[in-house]
């Protein structure tokens, strides 16, 4: 399953993760896609716009009051050429603006003239207090409510050397993510709880009787569920 041929928009906003965009940029041109790629100003500080558009195979948007980009491609055009719009790393001022609909940079007025109907996914990535704080989590809520996808963020340590969600998923996951988007998704609308690993089920406060599940099974079914197309929930033990 490749997504040849498609058009991707990525906007790489402005944390650590950006660097992981990198990669994901090399793995989506790998499987054929075309990648247009909008880098905001604070991207900038944490990747260069030569080695995104040297990855791309295609100049860098980075303006929106570039004579030259206007003239040539236009934010709205860069929307309307889209397949899919990821926004990869997501920061917490980018989802903030785009639940409150501001439009003060290129990345961001691009957005807000998105077509309803082009897919948007998001991979956010912050500190975890960032991600936690009842703002991010009142944006999140209005951006999922709009029907956007949000892919993560991971549970572990973070670059701030703390430890909580807040971690941007895997290049590979995005882009498996990404492929969701173009085939037939059956199981698209439903909640799939899924719980693997083993069970410990205690005979006093020492003893207990467990198995030697290594939880690979359940992890597999929870990867094909959601490839097709499930919101899956996944509960691995111990
Ligand atoms: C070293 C450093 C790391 C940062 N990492 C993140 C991050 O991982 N996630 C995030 O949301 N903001 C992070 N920020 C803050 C953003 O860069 C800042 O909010 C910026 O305004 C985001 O702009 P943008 O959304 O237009 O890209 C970081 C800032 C610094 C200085």
């Amino acid at each position: 399953m490749t997504i040849q041929d498609k058009s991707i928009l990525l906007v790489i906003t402005g944390g650590i993760a950006a660097y992981k965009a990198l990669e994901l940029i090399r793995l989506l041109r790998k499987d054929g896609a075309k990648v247009r790629c909008i880098l905001t100003k604070s991207g900038e500080e944490f990747v260069t716009p030569m080695s995104v558009s040297a990855l791309c195979e295609h100049p860098v948007y980075t303006d929106l009051f570039s004579l030259k980009d206007e003239a040539e491609m236009g934010h709205i055009r860069l929307t309307r050429e889209a397949d899919l719009i990821i926004i990869a790393p997501a920061s917490a001022d980018f989802m903030a603006k785009m639940a409150h609909g501001l439009a003060n940079d290129l990345a961001s007025t691009t957005l807000l003239a998105t077509d309803e109907d082009t897919p948007i996914l998001l991979a956010p990535a912050m500190n975890h207090r960032m991600w936690e704080n009842k703002a991010t989590q009142a944006n999140v809520a209005t951006l999922k409510k709009r029907g956007l996808t949000l892919l993560g963020p991971d549970i572990g340590d973070m670059a701030c050397g703390e430890h909580g969600p807040g971690r941007m998923v895997e290049p590979q996951a995005i882009l498996d993510a990404a492929k969701g988007f173009f085939f037939e998704r059956p199981l698209a609308g439903y909640n799939i709880l899924v719980t693997s690993g083993p069970t410990f089920e205690p005979l006093d406060p020492v003893r207990f009787i467990g198995n030697r599940s290594s939880g690979k099974q359940g992890h597999a079914i929870a990867a094909a569920l959601h490839k097709a197309g499930a919101d899956v929930t996944l509960v691995s033990g111990p």
